[in-house]
Order: C-alpha cells, then structure tokens, then sequence
C-alpha cells in the first residue's frame, strides 16, 4: 500500500513498507546516497534494513539524538560524519527518524557543502504527519527551541508505517493530538473518521488512511502558505497554550499532552468569546477522552499565564490566539483580553463539568 501526495511538488509517500519506494526513489536519481539515522536502536534497524537495498549507499551513519541533542553541535558532528563517509555536494542523503531527526538532519543536509539534497523517512507517527510536511528544519539554542533553522524542501518524504510497531504508546499519542488538531481544521470526514476509530485498539486502525489523510490538511495550509505569513500559523491551534503548559511544569507535560490540554483550552476561549459552539466543543473533548488525552492539569493558572506572557505570540500587550470557530473552520491572530485567558486556565484545571462553556 502506498499512497502519494504532490501537494508540495515533491512526493509524500505514505507506505506499508518504505523499502520500495525508497529504492525506486534511488534508482531513478542515479546518484549516490548516505543513510543519517536516529541511533535509538530499533530506528537504527529500520535505517541498516533500508539501506541493505539501496543502490550505490555510501553506508548508515547513526546519530544520537533526543530533543536534548537538537543542536548545533549534532549538525557540525553530522557535517563530519558525512564527509568522513565520502559523501559530496552531488550525495543524496536521506534522514530515518522521527521529527527530531527530520529538523536536525535536514538542517545538516541544507548546510553540508551549502546544502546537499534529503530525502526524509519518517519513523514517529508526529514526523508522519507534522514535522516532516512542510520544510521547517532547524535546531534549538539554550534561548530557545527551533531558534537557528530554515525553510528547506526535502526532495520526497515517506511515512514508513511499519516503523510504528516500534513506536512506544506515548509518542503514539503525541503524534494524534497532532491528527485532532489537524481534524478540526478540515472538519468532515477528517474529524468524523477519527471519531469512528477513536474506541478502536491501535493495533486496528487503518494508519495509512488516517496518517494520509493528516498530510493532506497540513499539506494543503503549508500550500497556500510557505513562510508563514498568514493562514499557516492555524497550524498552531492549541499550541500557545501547550507552549505555555509545558514550559510551566518544567517540561514534565509532554507535547501531545500539552496539545490536547491546548485544544480544551483554545475552545473554551473561542466558547467564551462568542466563537464555536458547545456541542463542537463538547465532540472535540470526547474524542480526546476517548484517546486517553489529559484534559485538565495541575498547572495554576497563573504559572500558565506567566508562561505565556513570556511566549512570542505577544504583541501589542494583548494575547493573540487560534482559535476555532466550527470544526473545519479556524481563525489565527484573535485578540483576547487577559481576564478572559486567566478564567479559562483556572477551568483548566479541573475536569470538564457542566460549567463548560
Ligand atoms: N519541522 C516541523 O515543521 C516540525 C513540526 C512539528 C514538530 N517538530 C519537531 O519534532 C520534534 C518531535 O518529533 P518526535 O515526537 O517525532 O520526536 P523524536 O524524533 O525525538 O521521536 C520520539 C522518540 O521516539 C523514538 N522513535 C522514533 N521512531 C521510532 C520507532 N519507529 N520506533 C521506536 N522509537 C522510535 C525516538 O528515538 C525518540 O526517542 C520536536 O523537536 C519538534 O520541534 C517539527
Ligand atoms: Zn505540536
């Protein structure tokens, strides 16, 4: 099974099994290729399988990585592994990895020998279906997370969905509050399906249809907005409030978990401000109750909104949001006053009840 998308004029593959369409990728460049991957062991496996069939593979060069080591010394270390490997500015180099991986290894590939072209395979069900669309790269510095990066297109991405029988539950789940935020910007099917699957064990989803359909909403935004000037920032709906989340509880509430405590949040707001209705709300809440995503936290309210004060979302001294407005239908840039942020994170921290509205 293998289903493509050129929404951004290179292929995405979504496949069972990458190894085909990677060696046909291969193939058809003619070139001569390095494998850069995650060296958590069963990624590394994934990469040396790959590679073991690739034509003309100068070999797998295994990258510690973790968000601890997104940084610029993992890419001068990359630069010097792929030259002691012999790779040139004529090397196809393709990244295995999750969304780590994909920003660290495609900045290193933007800037080896001022860039070599990277083909990227997705190994985490979040480089499916977020990190790996749209040609962000980049690292973070003490200052701040993605800090030093660039927009750089990879030159084909495939979603290798075998890799996930490996991926651990809680990145599983990182990656569907990705999916819940992508369904309610397209809404329809896209919210309904995942609605249907929700009950399911994830051993029976149909991951090619759900990762698939995924790319095709961020796909379609990054479309019509490559640098981000407008319509692309809906993509960060929930995530001032999971930025903030996570930051407040010293990076305790992991970002999936942060995301889904941020879709509660962001609709309470848009609730309270005349946008969504409750029964919208009220479906977004029970389809992440039903994944097992946290919906409340012990973060106080003011922590959170120290947090976000401090978020560079800010300007002109009011907080700016994304906020829905129906499912499949989203607005970024809405002012909100203070007080009314301040209320909806004091919501937060307790379970949804009657009083939510
Ligand atoms: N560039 C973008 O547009 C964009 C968008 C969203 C997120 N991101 C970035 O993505 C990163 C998060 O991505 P992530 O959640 O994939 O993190 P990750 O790459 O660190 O992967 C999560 C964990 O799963 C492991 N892993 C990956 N694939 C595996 C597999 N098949 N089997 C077993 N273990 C596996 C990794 O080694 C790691 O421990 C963040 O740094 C974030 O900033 C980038
Ligand atoms: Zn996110």
């Amino acid at each position: 099974m293998v289903i493509g998308n050129d929404t951004l004029g290179y292929p995405i593959l979504v496949c069972e099994n990458a190894e085909p369409s990677l060696r046909a990728f291969v193939r058809a460049r003619g070139r001569r290729c390095v494998v850069l991957a995650d060296a958590q062991p069963d990624v590394a496996a994934r990469a040396r399988a790959l590679a073991a069939r690739l034509p003309r593979c100068l070999g797998v060069l295994p990258i510690a990585l973790g968000e601890p080591r997104k940084r610029l010394a993992t890419v001068e270390a990359i630069a010097d592994a792929l030259l002691a490997a012999g790779a040139d500015r004529a090397t196809l180099a393709i990244g295995v990895g999750g969304g780590v991986a994909n920003d660290t290894f495609g900045l290193a590939a933007a800037l080896f020998m001022r860039g070599v072209t990277y083909a990227h395979v997705a190994t985490s069900l979040l480089a499916m279906l977020d990190a790996s669309i749209g040609g962000k790269v980049g690292v973070d510095t003490p200052a701040g997370k993605n800090l030093v990066g660039r927009f750089s297109d990879p030159v084909a991405v495939f979603a290798d969905l075998q890799a996930l029988r490996t991926l651990p539950f809680r990145e599983i789940r990182a990656g569907l509050a990705e999916a819940v935020k992508h369904a309610i910007l397209a809404g329809g099917e896209s919210f309904d399906m995942l609605e249907m699957l929700a009950p399911h064990r994830f051993e029976r989803w149909p991951w090619g249809e759900v990762v698939a359909r995924s790319v095709a909403i961020k796909a379609a935004v990054v479309r019509a907005d490559r640098e981000e000037r407008g319509i692309r920032a809906t993509l960060n709906l929930g995530h001032t409030f999971a930025h903030a989340y996570e930051s407040a509880s010293g990076y305790r509430i992991a970002h999936g978990a942060a995301v889904a405590l941020g879709l509660r949040a962001a609709g309470l707001l848009a609730l309270r401000g005349g946008l969504f209705t409750r029964e919208a709300h009220l479906r977004v809440l029970a389809l992440l109750a039903l994944l097992g995503m946290p919906l409340s936290t012990r973060v106080p309210a003011d922590a959170a909104l120290a947090a976000m004060r401090g978020d560079k979302k800010r300007r002109d001294g009011s907080l700016r949001f994304v906020l829905p407005d129906e499912i499949g239908l989203v607005h970024a840039d809405v002012r909100v006053p203070d007080a009314r942020v301040r209320s909806v994170l004091h919501a937060m921290e307790a379970p949804p009840g009657d009083a939510e509205h």
